[in-house]
């Protein structure tokens, strides 16, 4: 049986956000700017529909045939004064509750193409950069400002470009609005939360610097400089409060806050260099030098500072302590009478190539986790970025380790139909770090598609993304992407299968086996570990980061670490198997198996999946348990609308459980056979399949077992409000336990649902099943 199905929207009016947590980006990242993008998006594609209706498409005459929900929204938008921009490519018509794109259904293949970058059809492209040195070096910049990310020809460029171009119209727009929201508000008080320093201060004020810098650039208006200039002075420890500890303002025990605060100045320096009168631009020089980079040189040459041990590693601290440090040298090198500056940049390269840029596994996953990969790749671009605009070349920060260029697609197949496959600590807010690396890698690589994902991003509308954008990007960046992907790199070894790339509403997972250390410190004893998304919604999730403060959390990944000992972190804080309450081994190498009926999307957003395609991924996580034989198998059955998840247990001589995190409510039948789960008004029926009497479904509170042993002294674990934990106790012996997830999609009726025949895990094959 082949067919399209869908599930109704997630902008049902009976749709419960109750649950969602409010994403800080969302809460402290200036709401203004949602508002923004989906208005500029909502234009965008209405325009997109009518000029595409009358014109050639990369050479081929098309015409159009709208889908009845495309032509009401061409007949409501006349109006519309969007309706006049010219050419570019397919945006969604607007954003879900999770702030994922939402793309109109549309069939018609000649509208969505092959990722590309296409000079001759694109109505907007930057100038060509003419400084190009023959021998670049990193203390030989280019002789005009700005030479951070954005030199002069695309500033000069821009007027012209943004009318031609949705995308930078509404990211100008999100840009202005979020500056002039700052006019409003003091400037950023200092404080320290602790765990993350002065982080978030420090990532705002950067945030705040780019936005207002770029504002004023686009509009001469002086009270958007003058706005940067107060924030300036103020996180100098120049305002009329004080700003951190004197002579260390930016926090050097916390070094990321040190490099954040460096990339903000840095940006404020160069950005607008033309305007700062000679004696403000020495002042801001000075704190550049006395606040950032003087304690750079130390990190790298006294080894009687504590506050250097980032060098040395391969993850998110790497770049951006890097990459501020590179930024704030390359903003003040030949004004800066004291050499720190070629100093610094003598040093950090070399180093970011080493560690920064050793972030993702061969296979492109981010070693750390999916929303480390954030603020790694930010560093790891802006680095890269200006290094390539100030001195013309990126020393091989970007090709030294083969395989980053698939961290892009690391990306893009983490990114859920909710949120992100999101194990593991998930970090600290966001503000200035945004995906928009993407943009960067896309152009870097010549990785279209990696472009054309993120430019229909949420996040996508700041300064960098905008200068990132290549605006000859143009296709579905979804056309012949396959719809499933295993990341073999023996570190996270994990896969992500799906209905659609188009339709948040289909049906998503991703399981990972992979190591339980080797991942910075920010992982979970999570081998064997999943989320479903189906129908809008997040059925089995993750619970994220536990207090960044509690004693011992980031002491370290042995296996008497007092992380461990945190029910977040610990193997029953996941979705997985637990061997008689205990954590997972931490050395050991699980083996998978994976493989995939192949299927791409195609052009069009309407997917229409063969019954046979499939995929599955077998784990042995034998070791992961030290010995208990447990094999992990998932699978999507019945053309992707079930999924099976299978555990075939053997030899144990103890108990083992179940576990399954959920935010829906649970209803378990008499029998103990199925659990409906609830949420949002949708509805996911669990089948336990072939169980002997005695295994049933049980639900439990996402809380540590009472045998565990103790927290440290006066920690608490996080509270898990909302969530149950969906149990299935297993006793000793051997069993295989087969739990069926049926998503209740609308339309689909109850005989079309198939019960899977009972195979052992490690005889799975694509065709198994049929
Ligand atoms: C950028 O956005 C601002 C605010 O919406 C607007 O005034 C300005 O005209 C835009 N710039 C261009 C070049 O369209
Ligand atoms: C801002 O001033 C520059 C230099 O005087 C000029 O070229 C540019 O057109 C002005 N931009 C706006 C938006 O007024
Ligand atoms: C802040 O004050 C210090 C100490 O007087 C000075 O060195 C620095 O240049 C000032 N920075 C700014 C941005 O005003
Ligand atoms: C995983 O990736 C790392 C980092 O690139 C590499 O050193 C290692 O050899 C890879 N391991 C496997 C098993 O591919
Ligand atoms: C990544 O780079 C390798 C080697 O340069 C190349 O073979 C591969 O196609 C690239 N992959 C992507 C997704 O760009
Ligand atoms: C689709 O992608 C595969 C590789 O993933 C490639 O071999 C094939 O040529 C592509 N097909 C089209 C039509 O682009
Ligand atoms: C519950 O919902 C919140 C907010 O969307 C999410 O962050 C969390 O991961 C969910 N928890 C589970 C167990 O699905
Ligand atoms: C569920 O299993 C437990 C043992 O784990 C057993 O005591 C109980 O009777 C079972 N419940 C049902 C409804 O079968
Ligand atoms: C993987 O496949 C091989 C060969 O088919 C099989 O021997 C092995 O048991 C499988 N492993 C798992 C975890 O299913």
């Amino acid at each position: 049986m082949a067919g399209h199905y869908q599930s109704a929207n997630s902008s049902d009016p009976d749709f419960v956000p109750g649950r969602k947590r409010v994403t800080p980006w969302v809460k402290f990242g200036v709401p203004l700017a949602i508002v923004a993008i989906i208005g500029a998006v909502l234009g965008g594609v209405l325009g997109t529909q009518i000029h595409k209706s009358s014109t050639t498409v990369h050479g081929s005459s098309t015409s159009k045939s709208l889908s009845p929900q495309a032509s009401s929204s061409v007949v409501a938008a006349a109006s519309s004064s969007l309706l006049s921009i010219k050419e570019f490519d397919r945006l969604p018509s607007s954003t879900d509750s999770y702030g994922l794109p939402v793309y109109p259904t549309a069939t018609n293949p000649a509208l969505y193409t092959t990722p590309q970058f296409v000079q001759e059809n694109a109505p907007a492209a930057w100038p060509q950069e003419t400084f190009r040195p023959s021998a670049p070096s990193v203390t030989n910049v280019r002789p005009d400002r700005p030479r951070l990310i954005a030199p002069a020809p695309k500033w000069a460029a821009l007027p012209s470009l943004i009318p031609l171009d949705a995308y930078l119209k509404g990211w100008n727009d999100t840009i202005f609005s979020n500056a002039a929201g700052v006019l409003n508000v003091s400037p950023k008080a200092f404080y320290l939360d602790g765990g993350s320093g002065a982080l978030d201060i420090a990532r705002e004020v950067k945030e705040r610097i780019k936005n207002l810098a770029y504002a004023y650039r686009m509009s001469n208006n002086s009270v958007y400089a003058e706005r940067v200039w107060v924030e300036l002075q103020n996180a100098a420890g120049n305002g009329t409060t004080a700003f951190g500890t004197s002579g260390d303002n930016w926090n050097t025990a916390h070094f990321l806050d040190t490099a954040e605060f460096t990339a903000a100045f840095a940006i404020g320096y160069d950005w607008l260099y033309d305007y700062w009168s000679p004696t403000r631009r020495t002042q801001i020089m000075w704190s550049i030098l006395n606040l950032g980079l003087k304690f750079g040189v130390q990190a790298y040459t006294d080894t009687s500072v504590s506050f250097g041990w980032w060098r040395t590693v391969n993850g998110n601290w790497n770049c951006v302590c890097n990459s501020g440090l590179a930024m704030g040298a390359l903003a003040v090198l030949n004004d800066d009478p004291t050499g720190t500056a070629s100093q610094i940049l003598n040093l950090v390269v070399d180093n970011a190539k080493g560690n920064c840029a050793q972030g993702p596994s061969s296979d492109g996953t981010w070693s750390e986790t999916a929303n480390y990969w954030y603020f790694g790749t930010t560093g790891h671009a802006e680095m890269a970025s200006s290094l390539i605009t100030a001195t013309g070349s990126a020393y091989g920060l970007l090709d030294v380790n083969p395989n980053f260029n698939l961290t892009g697609l690391y990306h893009m197949y983490v990114t859920g139909m909710t949120s992100l496959f999101n194990y593991g600590d998930h970090g600290p807010n966001k503000f200035s770090t945004t995906a928009n690396s993407m943009m960067f890698y896309g152009s870097q690589y010549n990785a279209p598609a990696y472009t054309l994902f993120q430019r229909d991003r949420i996040d996508a509308g700041e300064p960098h993304g905008l200068f990132w954008y290549d605006p000859t990007a143009s296709g579905a960046w979804w056309d012949n992407l396959s719809l499933d992907h295993y990341f073999e790199n023996s570190t996270d070894q994990w896969a992500s299968m799906r209905t659609s790339w188009t339709d948040n509403t289909g049906l998503y997972v991703a399981i990972k086996a992979g190591t339980n250390s080797g991942h910075q410190t920010h992982n979970d004893l999570d081998g064997g570990d999943f989320v479903l998304d189906a129908m809008g919604q997040r059925w089995a999730g993750e619970l994220g980061s536990g207090d960044y403060l509690s004693t011992g959390y980031f002491v370290g990944d042995a296996a008497d670490s007092q992380r461990w000992l945190y029910y977040r972190k610990r193997t029953e804080g996941q979705n997985t198997i637990v061997v008689n309450q205990q954590n997972q081994v931490l050395t050991a190498f699980p083996t998978v198996n994976f493989s995939s009926s192949g299927t791409t999307q195609g052009s069009s957003t309407v997917e229409i999946i063969p019954s046979d395609s499939t995929a599955f991924f077998a784990a042995d996580l034998t070791a992961t348990y030290g010995g208990t034989s447990v094999r992990r198998g998932l699978r999507l059955i019945n053309g992707r609308k079930q999924v099976l998840l299978q555990d075939d247990i053997s030899n144990s001589a103890t108990s083992v459980q179940w576990r399954m995190h959920t935010n829906a409510s649970v209803v378990i039948n008499t029998a103990g056979t199925t659990a409906t789960l609830t949420l949002a008004s949708k509805v996911v029926q669990v089948q336990l399949l072939n169980a002997p009497s005695g295994i049933n479904f049980t639900t439990a509170q996402p809380v540590r077992y009472p045998s565990d042993p103790p927290l440290p002294p006066n920690q608490v674990d996080q509270p898990n409000p909302g969530v149950t934990v969906l149990v299935i106790n297993v006793p000793a012996g051997t069993n295989s336990i087969q739990v069926l997830f049926n998503p209740q999609w609308s339309g689909m009726s109850a005989n079309s649902f198939v019960t899977p025949k009972s195979v052992p895990v490690d005889s799975w094959s694509l065709t198994s099943h049929n």
